[in-house]
């Protein structure tokens, strides 16, 4: 039998406990920024962990899974089954501390953290970030990271039939995420999402020297969305 045999056998896939938390939140940091040092961006992780997992984790733990291999966690996904209503408790409950967090820190008075600002502004003031809203017809939402060592095994695609049986139990019509990664897109398309939207991300372009491509992909029962503005 081969590695990817082995490992793909011997994965478990379950909801999150709390216990899960702490791996949970270094795999996230881990995988940022597309996988970046994520000391080029900012000197703390509770920060990027906490806007990255902390709604999902702390206010929407039933829509959270995790892959485990030994006792070990490896990947996750988290989502929601209400983006609009998780955007308002991020902004108030997750956002507000950790900007408040970051100026106690003095986060922002270093230079790591002042040039990806910058570099964010602008991308927002150039409207980068105008994404059309997808939550009427793709209501949930969802996140999924596995540690670098385990990808391509499988695990992936066995998290995201998870989640979508559970959103489907839940009565759910469909579930949209936005992922800046090209890898990711191919994935999400042989799980059988669609490509619903691409735009482009320039924040990162002074450390990748390349513009991103940012992608909307979504899945529901018909699939029958899709909207291209791509040049
Ligand atoms: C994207 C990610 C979740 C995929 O998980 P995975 O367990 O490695 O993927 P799987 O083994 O289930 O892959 C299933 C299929 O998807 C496609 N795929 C997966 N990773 C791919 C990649 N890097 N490039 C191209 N296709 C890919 C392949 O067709 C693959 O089948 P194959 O291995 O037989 O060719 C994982 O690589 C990851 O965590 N990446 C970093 C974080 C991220 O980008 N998250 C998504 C944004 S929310």
């Amino acid at each position: 039998m081969d590695d990817h045999a082995v490992i793909a056998g011997s994965v478990t896939i379950r909801p999150y406990h709390t216990s899960d938390r702490d791996a949970l939140r270094r795999i996230s940091c881990a995988t940022a920024f597309l996988g970046l040092p994520l000391s080029l961006f900012v000197d703390d992780d509770v920060i990027v962990a906490d806007i990255l997992t902390r709604y999902y984790t702390d206010f929407e733990p039933r829509s959270c899974f995790v892959a485990v291999v030994g006792n070990t966690v490896v990947g996750y996904i988290i989502g929601s089954t209400d983006t609009k209503k998780a955007r308002q408790i991020f902004m108030r409950q997750i956002m507000m501390p950790a900007l408040w967090r970051a100026v106690r820190k003095g986060i922002f008075l270093k230079k790591n953290a002042l040039r990806f600002l910058r570099h964010l502004m602008v991308s927002v003031i150039k409207g980068e970030f105008r994404d059309p809203d997808f939550s009427r017809l793709y209501p949930a939402t969802l996140h999924i990271n596995i540690d670098k060592n385990f990808h391509r095994h499988r695990i992936g695609s066995k998290l995201i039939a998870r989640y979508l049986e559970y959103l489907q139990n839940d009565h759910i019509a469909g579930v949209h995420l936005g992922t800046i990664s090209s890898s990711a897109k191919e994935f999400f398309i042989k799980n059988g999402f669609s490509l619903l939207y691409s735009g482009r991300r320039s924040y990162l372009c002074y450390i990748t020297k390349d513009i991103a491509n940012y992608y909307i992909l979504g899945k529901n029962s018909q699939n029958k969305l899709t909207y291209d503005i791509l040049p």
